[in-house]
C-alpha cells in the first residue's frame, strides 16, 4: 500500500500572533491555495498512490472559511469516485472560529481535529484562550471527536500540571517541545535534562492513570516497542512518505520553514508527481539524511526504532548530516524509560486492568495489526 502524507499550508494567513510561531517569518501573508491548484494536486497524487492523507495546515486554515473547506470535500468526492483512491483529512486549527456548523462539517466528512492550545499555559505563549476553550467545549457537545497540540514552551513548563488539566476535560494531548525555530524571543531555551525529567515523571504517572487519556509521544513508544509498523512521523524515514505543499504551489517535504532550502518544484509545472522526488531539492535532502542515518545506524542502539530522528530538527540542531542535539537526546532517554517500563511490566505479568485504559487500546491494535499481516 503506497501512502502519501501530505501537509497543505492553505495560508500563511492567521488570525492569531503566537509567541513562540515558527510561522511568524513567514509575516502572515495571506494568499490562499486556489481550489484548481488543489485539484491537480490531488490528481497527480492518485496517479502514483493507493491512498491520501491531508493536514490541513498553516497559517490558520479555518480563515479560509467554510465555504472553501466545502469546495475541498466536493473537489475529493470527485477524484474519489474517477479513482477509488482514499483521501482523509486531518485539520491543524488554533479553534477560535469553531461554530456549530464547522463541527456538523467535520463530523459529516470525518475529519481528525487537532486543536493547538497550550493548557493552563495558554494566555502566555497563546491568546484568546476562552474562545478555544469555548470551542473545544462545543466539540464534546457536538461529539468532534478531536485531541489538542501542546508546546511545552520553556523549563518553568509544568507537564503534570497540564495532563491533569487535560485528563480532567477528558482531552488527548500531544506534548511538543520548542522547535529551535521559534518565532518568539523571550523564551528561555528548554532545556533536554528539564523535559526528560518532566517527560519521565509524568510517564510513570500515565501509566497507572486509571482515568488516563492518550498522550502522542507515549502510545506512539509503546506501539513501537509492542512492534507497530505506525511511526511517529518524527521517528522514521518521511522522505519519499510526507510533502508539504504552499498556497503559491512550492512542494517540499514538509510544513516547516527550515524545509525551503530544499524546494521539489512547483505543482503547476509537473506532470508527475515523481518529479517532486527526482528534484535536486529531493535529493539533496536525501544525500544529507542517509549521511545522518549511517552515523546513527553505527553508533546508536535505538536505531531500528529511531531512523535518524526528524530531518528538520537535525537541520535545526547540528545540521543535516550530523546526529542531532536536543531531539536525539530526548528521544533516547524517553524511549530508553518506557522501554524500561514495558519491560518491568511484562516480566511481572501486570494484568491490563491495573494500568491506564490507553495501554489496553494500543495492544489491541497492534496484535490487529499482527493478524492482517
Ligand atoms: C504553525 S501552527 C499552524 C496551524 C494552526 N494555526 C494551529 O495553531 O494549530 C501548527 C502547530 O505548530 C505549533 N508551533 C508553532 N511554533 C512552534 C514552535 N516554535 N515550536 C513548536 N511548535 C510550534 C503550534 O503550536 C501549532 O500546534
Ligand atoms: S501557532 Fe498557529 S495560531 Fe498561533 S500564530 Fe502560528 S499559525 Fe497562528
Ligand atoms: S536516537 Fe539519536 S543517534 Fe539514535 S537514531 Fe535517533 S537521532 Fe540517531
Amino acid at each position: 500500500m503506497k501512502r502519501i502524507n501530505v501537509i497543505i499550508k492553505v495560508t500563511d494567513g492567521c488570525n492569531l500572533r503566537c509567541k513562540y510561531c515558527y510561522n511568524s517569518e513567514s509575516c502572515y501573508t495571506s494568499e490562499i491555495l486556489p481550489l484548481e491548484r488543489f485539484e491537480k494536486l490531488l490528481t497527480l497524487l492518485s496517479d502514483s498512490f493507493d491512498s491520501i492523507a491531508l493536514v490541513w495546515h498553516g497559517g490558520e486554515p479555518m480563515t479560509c472559511g467554510l465555504e472553501y473547506f466545502k469546495k475541498v470535500v466536493e473537489i475529493e468526492d470527485r477524484i474519489y469516485a474517477q479513482t477509488s483512491v482514499p483521501i482523509q483529512n486531518t485539520i491543524q486549527t488554533n479553534g477560535t472560529l469553531i461554530d456549530k456548523k464547522w463541527c456538523a462539517f467535520f463530523k459529516k466528512y470525518r475529519f481528525n481535529v487537532g486543536v493547538s492550545f497550550d493548557g493552563i499555559n495558554n494566555d502566555r505563549y497563546r491568546q484568546r484562550s476562552e474562545d478555544t476553550l469555548k470551542a473545544m467545549e462545543l466539540m464534546q457537545k457536538e461529539k468532534v471527536p478531536f485531541g489538542c497540540l501542546t508546546v511545552v514552551g520553556d523549563n518553568d513548563y509544568d507537564m503534570f500540571a497540564n495532563y491533569r488539566y487535560f485528563a480532567e476535560k477528558g482531552i488527548h494531548v500531544a506534548f511538543t517541545p520548542l522547535f529551535a525555530e521559534g518565532g518568539g524571543v523571550d523564551l528561555e531555551p528548554l532545556s533536554a535534562e528539564v523535559f526528560i525529567k518532566k517527560s519521565n515523571e509524568l510517564f510513570d504517572y500515565w501509566l497507572y492513570d486509571k482515568n488516563g487519556v492518550n498522550v502522542r509521544t507515549f502510545s506512539g513508544y509503546i506501539s513501537m516497542l509492542l512492534g507497530s509498523h505506525s511511526k511517529l512521523c518524527t521517528n522514521g524515514s518521511c522522505l519519499g512518505k510526507w510533502l508539504g505543499i504552499e498556497a503559491n504551489g512550492n512542494l517540499y517535504n514538509c510544513g516547516r520553514d527550515s524545509m525551503k532550502e530544499f524546494c521539489f518544484g512547483n505543482i503547476d509545472a509537473m506532470d508527475d508527481i515523481s518529479e517532486a522526488f527526482t528534484s535536486d531539492g529531493f535529493r539533496e535532502l536525501l544525500i544529507g539524511s542517509i549521511e545522518r542515518r549511517k552515523k546513527c545506524k553505527a553508533s546508536c542502539e535505538f536505531f531500528d526504532f529511531c531512523e535518524g530522528g526528524c530531518t528538520d530538527c537535525a537541520i535545526l540542531e547540528n545540521g543535516i548530516d550530523a546526529i542531532s542535539g536536543f531531539s536525539c537526546i530526548c528521544f533516547r532517554e524517553i524511549f530508553r524509560h518506557i522501554r524500561e517500563a514495558v519491560q518491568v511490566l511484562i516480566e511481572n505479568k501486570v494484568p491490563l486492568s491495573e494500568l491506564n485504559p490507553v495501554i489496553n487500546a494500543i495492544a489491541v491494535k497492534c496484535l490487529s495489526e499482527k493478524d492482517d499481516e
